[in-house]
């Protein structure tokens, strides 16, 4: 397809939970030195040479905004995310305006109310008001908020009328805080992706919601290093007839990711994410020992080291080790800005419900059991070139 065929978008808003964390503050950072041309867009799958001519929101036509506990200022957030080495500090001194600005469409959480519905609307309205007063034509929210324990089960999260009913009885806290959120996120009529492993709209009763205001939405858990890398190798292992036996893995990582998994209860949904596509691709017979570890010292540096064990030939040993080693929002900040852009091209072309084909971006993705990367890859190409002529076909019938 040519660009030119592509008609202009309007404005498209990213809203962030977790907006004022090392993931969000890098996206906001890089998205504006991109937009501004004052660095390449290393990292982004959407400017890749198979994807750039797609019908994706100009990266200069995207707003952000946010909900966050916190309200430690985003430049304050920045810098010291550069003096840890994420990024240039003189990039940030070169941003810092455009960076202060998105501060002001920041929102906090609202808490101290009767009921978690009170909540949801706040939440909701906070959305709406940014859709309104930047006069954006969709918004998408992403989750990039702290990695919660998975919450006790409720008959509400089964059932709409059960979950209407607790979310408006005073004193009954029934959704965890990524839940409310993705609430809202149905609520106000944003497209919405789960970057985390946390119940979010990962509950049948909510995502019946998501269905019936027919928004896109897709996750759930971003697929950024050691998973990323063993989606890869494992098909690897299959198309050979090599027998994978285990597969061990242990991360270790500071930052604010570190801190928070470090909870048992916190870090238990991330590890169910992180071996999903491990037995998938491989047989739920592998061995695979996981653990994640809090090392304060290496900031936002992950190293994760794997050891892979596979029969050969005649019952011959295969070994592979690996170690990866990256700065994890880094990695992580690209893949949220290309959700926001693949997730407004969905809306655009009229795509509701669950998006399968951004498999590619998640460990655990929703509606898909499709885990090899290239396969995934391959997919979401085909699916955003159908998007695009899909989106260029409606604006020839408009016109
Ligand atoms: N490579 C990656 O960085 C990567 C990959 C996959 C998933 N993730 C997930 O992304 C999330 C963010 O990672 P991070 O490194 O930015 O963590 P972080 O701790 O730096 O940031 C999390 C932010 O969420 C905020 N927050 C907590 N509860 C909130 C709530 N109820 N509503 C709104 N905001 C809330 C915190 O105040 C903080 O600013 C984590 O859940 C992590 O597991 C990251």
């Amino acid at each position: 397809m040519n660009s030119s065929d592509i008609p202009a978008s309007p404005e498209v808003g990213a809203w962030f939970i977790g907006a004022r964390g090392s993931l969000a503050t890098t996206a906001i950072v890089g998205l504006h030195a991109v937009a501004a041309g004052l660095v390449e867009p290393i990292g982004l799958t959407t400017e890749t040479p198979a994807l750039r001519d797609s019908a994706f929101p100009g990266l200069a036509d995207i707003v952000v905004g946010g909900h966050d506990i916190t309200t430690t200022p985003l430049v304050d957030r920045a810098r010291s995310l550069a003096e840890g080495g994420m990024f240039p500090a003189s990039l940030v001194d070169r941003v810092s305006e455009r960076v202060a600005a998105t501060d002001r469409n920041l929102r906090q959480v609202p808490t101290g109310l009767t009921t978690q519905q009170e909540e949801i609307d706040q939440l909701t309205a906070d959305i709406v008001d940014f859709r309104e007063r930047h006069g954006l034509r969709d918004v998408v929210v992403i989750d990039v908020s702290s990695t919660e324990p998975l919450p006790p089960y409720h008959p509400g999260f089964d059932d709409d009328t059960a979950l209407t009913v607790a979310l408006s009885t005073p004193g009954v806290r029934i959704l965890p805080p990524s839940s409310r959120a993705a609430a809202a996120a149905v609520a106000a009529g944003a497209a919405y992706a789960a970057f985390t492993p946390s119940a979010s709209l990962n509950l049948p009763a909510l995502r019946e919601r998501a269905d019936r205001a027919g928004i896109a939405y897709a996750g759930q858990d971003g697929k950024t290093g050691e998973t990323l890398l063993r989606t890869v190798l494992a098909p690897m292992f299959t198309a050979r007839g090599l027998s994978v036996r285990s597969w061990a893995g242990t991360n270790l990582l500071g930052g604010g990711d570190g801190a928070t998994l470090s909870d048992p209860e916190a870090v238990r949904s991330k590890l169910v994410s992180k071996n999903r596509g491990l037995y998938s691709l491989v047989g739920d017979d592998v061995v695979a020992p996981l653990h994640i570890d809090n090392v304060p010292d290496l900031g936002d540096v992950k190293t994760a080291w794997d050891h892979v064990s596979a029969v050969g030939f005649l019952g011959s040993r295969v070994t592979l080790q690996t170690t990866w080693s990256a700065y994890d929002s880094a990695l992580a900040a690209p893949l949220v800005i290309d959700l926001v852009r693949a997730l407004a091209l969905a809306t655009r072309a009229g795509h509701r419900g669950v998006v399968a084909d951004l498999a590619c971006f998640f460990k655990d993705p929703w509606g898909s059991d499709v885990h090899a990367f290239a396969e995934q890859t391959a997919r979401f190409v085909g699916w955003a070139r159908r998007s695009s002529d899909a989106v260029v076909a409606a604006s020839v019938a408009a016109s």
